[in-house]
This record gives structure tokens, C-alpha cells and sequence, in this order.
């Protein structure tokens, strides 16, 4: 009986969605259809992206490899959150695709038509990609240890001895074990920061998003969170971190992408974008943080 009041709720969300069908021709029409053996691929192609008449993200076309670590750094206003929010779907693209392991962000594909998903779609897929932001956003009545059970309960459906289990395994990793049962404001900026990225990597993604990770930390607390973020950057995940600690960019990152006036200007190794910049605008930038 369940299965049958679950079917026709599926039949109805698509026929919802059908009714929202926006044409895919033109948009959908690179990604490959081989499956990638490294999983957390983000392709992004074509993307454009306005707030009122603002054009913030101008054709926007970036391949970020799965697995690797993905820098982004520009001056501010240039659209960074923006892109990140973007690949999370908390922003819509206005044109353009990104898509993570061959599937659209935000939207399915049927025949040349694209149709958004659901919300209970959007919140499944986006359990693939989890976003660190700047100002640590935890749940401020939670203790960290709840904080990092949260989402894998109620989102995931785990068993909440199961959920303790890794989240105290997370927090040991982030070297918290002793603060499981501190509150947010018991916490200093760096410690919140860590059990933000605990409580990330409980979802088990895919991609990690980082915003600007260390910019609202005093200057003495940036070390043990770029510490984490480092010993992340090794474990297989694919991180994409915005940041302007340029040196900490140089060390952990495979990739750097230079984004400037909404466009990603400049993308190459470590040695090419800080040693031999090809566009001006990024040697520019470059020696000011310096
Ligand atoms: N929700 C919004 N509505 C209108 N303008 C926005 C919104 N979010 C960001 N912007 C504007 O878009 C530009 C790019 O913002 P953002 O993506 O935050 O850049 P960055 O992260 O590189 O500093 C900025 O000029 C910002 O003021
Ligand atoms: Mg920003």
C-alpha cells in the first residue's frame, strides 16, 4: 500500500515538473556520458548569472577535477560566493549547466528538455556537496556533537547511536573530542570552524565547498583551521576553497582558478598562476596579497 501512495506521489512530482519544462537545447549539450572513475567531477559550462540588471557571473566555464583540490581567488565582489552558492544550488543559473559526476545540479533531463527537480530532489542531491561558510553557520542551541548528528538523522535517516558513533570519530579528527558537549558560544571562531567542517563531513560528500573558511577568525586561530582543511586536502574528497591566503593556496591546491568581474580568468597549477600569470589582471592582484 505504501509503495503505491509513493509511486503516485512520484507521478505526480513529475507530471508537476513536466508542466515546468524549459527547453535543453543549447544548454545540455557537452557533458560526456562515461561515467568518471574518481567521483566529485564538477563541470561547468556556459554559466551566466544576473541579480536585477548586476550580470555577476559572465559565461562562466570551469572543469574542477574530482578528487583534487580547487583554489578560487579574486578580489572580492567577483562573483566567488556566487559560484559556490551556484554549484551548491543555492543560487539558480540563469544559462549554462553545471553539472557534478554527469548530473545536473537542480535539474533532470528528459530528451532535449530540462525539468527542475523537487526540493526533496534538490536536498538529496545536494547531500553530495556540502558547503563550509565563512561565518560557521552552526546551529546555536546544539552542542557541537549535535551539530554534527543533525543532518545525518534527519536528512539521511542514520540511527542516531550510529550518527554519535562517527560524529565523535569527526570531532577527534578535527581535534575536538573534548568539546562534544560545548555549545557554539562556548567555543572560540577556530573551534566553531572545525566542528563546522565535522559536521560536513558527516554527510560523507562528495565535493566540499569552503567560503572564505578562516576570514572571520582572529589571526592567531587561522593556523588550526587551515591545519584541518590541509589534512583534508589529502584525503581523496574534492575540496574548492575560495580564499584569499594565497600562500596556503600555493601549498594544498592542484588547481588555482583566478575569478575576476565574474569570469573565471585565469585556471592553471600552483606554479603557472603565482610564478608566470598569463593575464595581467592576475599578476596585479597577486602582488598586492602578497
Ligand atoms: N543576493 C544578492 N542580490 C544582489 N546582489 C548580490 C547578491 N549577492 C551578491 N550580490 C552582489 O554580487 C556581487 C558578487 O558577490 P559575491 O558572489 O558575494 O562576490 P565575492 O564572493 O567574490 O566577494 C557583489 O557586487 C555583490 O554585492
Ligand atoms: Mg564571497
Amino acid at each position: 500500500m505504501l509503495a503505491t501512495i509513493e509511486e503516485r506521489r512520484t507521478e505526480i512530482e513529475f507530471a508537476e515538473a513536466d508542466a515546468q519544462g524549459i527547453s535543453a537545447s543549447g544548454i545540455w549539450g557537452g557533458a560526456s556520458a562515461c561515467p568518471a572513475t574518481a567521483q566529485g567531477r564538477i563541470e561547468i559550462r556556459g554559466v551566466h548569472k544576473h541579480y536585477g540588471v548586476f550580470h555577476v557571473l559572465r559565461d562562466v566555464n570551469l572543469d574542477i577535477e574530482a578528487g583534487k583540490v580547487t583554489s578560487i581567488i579574486g578580489p572580492s565582489g567577483s562573483g566567488k560566493t556566487t559560484l559556490l552558492r551556484s554549484i551548491n544550488h543555492l543560487e539558480k543559473v540563469d544559462s549554462g549547466y553545471i553539472a557534478i559526476d554527469n548530473e545536473l545540479i537542480g535539474y533532470r533531463q528528459r530528451g532535449e528538455r530540462l525539468y527542475e527537480l523537487k526540493e526533496r530532489e534538490i536536498l538529496l542531491r545536494r547531500t553530495k556537496v556540502a558547503m563550509v561558510f565563512q561565518g560557521f553557520h552552526l546551529f546555536p542551541h546544539m552542542t557541537a556533537l549535535e551539530n554534527v548528528t543533525e543532518a545525518p538523522v534527519s536528512v539521511k535517516g542514520i540511527s542516531k547511536d550510529k550518527a554519535v558513533e562517527e560524529a565523535r570519530a569527526l570531532l577527534a579528527r578535527v581535534g575536538l573530542s573534548d568539546k562534544e558537549a560545548s555549545y557554539p558560544s562556548q567555543l572560540s571562531g577556530g573551534q566553531q570552524q572545525r566542528v563546522a567542517i565535522a559536521r560536513a563531513l558527516a554527510m560523507k560528500p562528495k565535493v566540499i565547498l569552503f567560503d572564505e573558511p578562516t576570514s572571520a577568525l582572529d589571526p592567531e586561530l587561522v593556523g588550526e583551521v587551515l591545519h584541518v582543511i590541509g589534512e583534508l586536502s589529502k584525503s581523496g574528497t574534492t575540496l574548492v576553497i575560495v580564499t584569499h591566503e594565497l600562500g596556503f593556496a600555493r601549498e594544498v591546491s592542484d588547481k588555482i582558478v583566478f575569478f575576476d568581474e565574474g569570469r573565471a580568468l585565469e585556471y592553471g597549477p600552483p606554479s603557472q598562476i603565482f610564478s608566470s600569470p598569463r593575464c595581467a589582471r592576475t599578476a596585479e592582484f597577486i602582488s598586492k596579497l602578497l
